[in-house]
């Protein structure tokens, strides 16, 4: 590859969820990455404050990670998991069952977050029809979800955009509220008082299309994407009991809690709530290899373990599910969770970082500050008529003029460094985020 891509080179490319023009005439091209840092082509050292995508919780380019998908891509490159298996595979699935709360005993492997939720959709409509109830369909998901952009993800998801252009694709699904209102909330350093009896709503949703059309509820127990909501606390807790008892499957997304981010393996575990079913990717292979899955409670794997040896039990995979490469960067990548700590030391590390965050209150545009664990958002003051503007200029401005990556949505900057991040880093980003503010 040339030292610098030019214009010619940048236009096959369409970047997903990108303003393409605009990234085309100035380009952010993170050309390497090691720890905490990338590169660009020139080798100007970037801090990453957003772990790549919410992905990379061990750090850029660790070698034991490395060197496994290396080992891996020299001695099995690909072997089906249809009808047939691999050993890191099984590896991979027991040892992340083993970090995963309750029953939820069994993984399938996916390639992705939206795939996860794919899978999860159709594993709990499946097993409502298995046991007899077919017309247990519909999902119910929430305003300002994001479940990634496959189909059960956009219509369980709650952001406008992200649907409205595609239809009347999908599920069948209807919305509970979003958790955050600034009036009650705002400034809040962890868990909302405020917010509970929002899912009390559920049990209208309920009464409008009755327990027996519907299959799921599916939440982020920590909303990411839209820009870090915290659960208010008891909120978990009520969605937990009333999907119990209406029969409805509780399906926890944790492309983003899982694997560290909230200071223990799994947000389930953080909040002392266990979902039937569990969604993750990204952390689990740090983001050096494409892999996601679904938990799924034991009682319902049995459910489809009952039928002749000769019949598949579930009519659902993809050619890649549990891949040699991705899973061996699981395993080298929970060893390295494991062997530094890395979960515990997210916990220890979230008063400060906490502390950090809210420090820029006060500053100039600063509307609302959340965070939970290692992750941070920062609703700015949208310029009036151009909702998104400002966070992108932000964002644009961090990166090119002050050496810091962070994640943008609309008007939010969100922070969620690597696991590895060290407290002279923490004060970095926040203090550079303040200094662009003030100036
Ligand atoms: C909670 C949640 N679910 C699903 C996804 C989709 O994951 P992917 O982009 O790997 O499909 C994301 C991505 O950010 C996510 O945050």
């Amino acid at each position: 590859m040339s030292a610098h891509l030019t214009t010619n080179q940048l236009e096959a490319f369409w970047l997903p969820f990108t303003p393409n023009t605009e990234f085309k005439r100035n380009p952010r091209i993170l050309a390497r990455a090691e720890g905490m840092y990338y590169f660009d082509q020139d080798g100007r050292r970037v801090l990453d404050g957003a772990a790549g995508l919410w992905c990379a919780n061990a750090g850029h380019c660790r070698k034991p990670i490395a060197d496994a998908i290396a080992k891996a891509a020299a001695t099995l490159d690909f072997a089906p998991t249809f009808q047939f298996g691999h050993p890191a595979a099984f590896e991979a699935a027991a040892r992340i069952a083993a970090l995963a709360p309750g029953d939820l005993n069994h993984v399938f492997f996916t390639n992705s977050g939206s795939e996860s939720t794919d899978t999860a959709v159709k594993i709990a409509v499946a097993w409502h029809r298995a046991r007899g109830e077919a017309t247990r369909t519909m999902i119910i998901g929430r305003e300002r979800a994001y479940h990634g952009v496959g189909m059960a993800g956009i219509s369980a998801g709650g952001i406008g955009n992200n649907r409205k252009w595609f239809g009347s694709l999908g599920f069948r699904a209807d919305h509970l509220s979003a958790t955050y209102n600034r009036a009650e909330q705002a400034f809040t350093n962890g868990q909302p008082e405020w917010g509970a009896h929002l899912a009390d709503e559920l049990e209208k949703i309920i009464a409008l299309h009755d327990a027996s059309a519907i299959a799921a509820v599916i939440v982020e127990p920590m909303a990411g994407s839209t820009g870090v909501l915290p659960p208010p606390k008891g909120y978990l807790e009520k969605l937990r009991a009333i999907t119990a008892k209406h029969g409805i499957l509780l399906i926890f997304d944790e492309v983003i809690t899982g694997f560290g981010r909230l200071g223990a393996a799994f947000a389930a575990e953080r909040f002392g709530v266990t979902p039937d079913l569990l969604t993750f990717a990204k952390g689990v292979t740090s983001g050096a290899a494409p892999m996601g899955g679904v938990l799924v409670d034991k009682r319902i794997y049995e459910q489809f373990m009952t039928g002749p040896d000769h019949a598949i039990d579930m009519f659902h995979g993809y050619t890649y599910s549990g891949h040699p490469l991705a899973a061996a960067a699981a395993c080298a990548t929970l060893d390295l969770y494991r062997d530094e700590g890395l979960f515990e030391r997210a916990k220890e590390l979230e008063v400060y970082f906490g502390e950090a965050a809210h420090s820029l209150k006060g500053k100039p545009g600063v509307a609302d500050i959340r965070n939970i664990g290692l992750a941070a958002a920062i609703d700015l003051d949208p310029i009036a008529g151009a909702p998104g503007k400002r966070g992108f200029e932000v964002m644009k401005h961090l990166f090119f003029e002050r050496d810091l990556m962070l994640r943008v949505a609309g008007d939010t900057l969100a922070f969620s460094p690597p696991l590895i991040v060290e407290k002279a880093h923490i004060d970095e980003m926040f203090g550079k985020l303040g200094e662009a503010l003030a100036a």
